[in-house]
């Protein structure tokens, strides 16, 4: 059975019987980070949603590290190879079956441009994931506001949806819960919220809006659940 661990903001590691697979690993800088970027091992795949530093965050420094393959956009992985990570490029509408199991990339309604030294690096589209792993479909959405597009994934067969609620950037609470109405997920996991007092949410008020939709399971950084 996989195991999904919440790392704070947009960040999860799923762990499956053949691979462990970060999404989004902002560690680095992130206030509610669970764990330090250097104690992070055993990394087999990273999935980047788009180049947003709470993203793509500590990324190339734990693909370096690790030798973990990074997944992202053709833009994003363009840039990374560039710096010497291995990446599977994707884009949005593709799916791939890799050792562990299936990605599609989904759509985004977002940003995506990297943060550099140098300025700003045109980073693509952002995107979202379902990731099929060990028989179970996750759903991480990325920062998105609510899309029509999300009525798609209905027949995808979501267990377990990863829904931003924090609003400025993303959907907010309500938008969130009819999201959940478009993507019937079995479990849904709250995030992208109180990391920052700009996007700070009640994640009661989200229950409230669910209304029995879905299950709604409110994590805290760290925390770990069978999936
Ligand atoms: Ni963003
Ligand atoms: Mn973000």
């Amino acid at each position: 059975m996989a195991k999904l661990c919440f790392l704070g903001h947009a960040a999860f590691k799923v762990t499956g019987e053949n691979a462990s697979i970060l999404i989004d690993p902002f560690i680095t800088g992130n206030p509610v980070a669970a764990v330090k970027s250097e104690d992070i091992s055993d990394v087999n795949y990273i999935l980047v949603t788009h180049g947003h530093g709470d993203h793509l965050g500590d990324a190339e420094p734990i693909a370096m590290r690790t030798g973990a393959t990074v997944v992202a956009n053709a833009e994003l992985c363009a840039y990374l190879e560039g710096k010497g990570v291995a990446c599977h490029s994707m884009h949005i509408g593709g799916s791939y079956t890799f050792p562990f199991g299936r990605v599609k990339m989904t759509p985004a309604l977002h940003g995506s441009d990297i943060q550099t030294e140098d300025g700003l690096v045109p980073g693509g589209n952002p995107c979202g994931f379902l990731l099929n792993i060990d028989g179970v479909t996750i759903y991480h959405a990325g920062d998105t506001g609510l899309t029509m597009d999300m009525q798609l994934l209905a027949s995808e067969n979501v267990k377990i949806a990863l829904l931003p609620i924090g609003g400025n950037y993303t959907m907010d609470v309500h938008d969130a819960a009819k999201a959940v109405g478009f993507i019937r997920p079995e479990i849904v996991v709250p995030m992208h919220y109180d990391t920052f007092p700009v996007i700070s949410a009640d994640p009661i008020e989200f229950i409230k809006a669910v209304g029995g939709k879905a299950e709604v399971r409110v994590v805290k950084p760290g925390e770990v659940f069978d999936i």
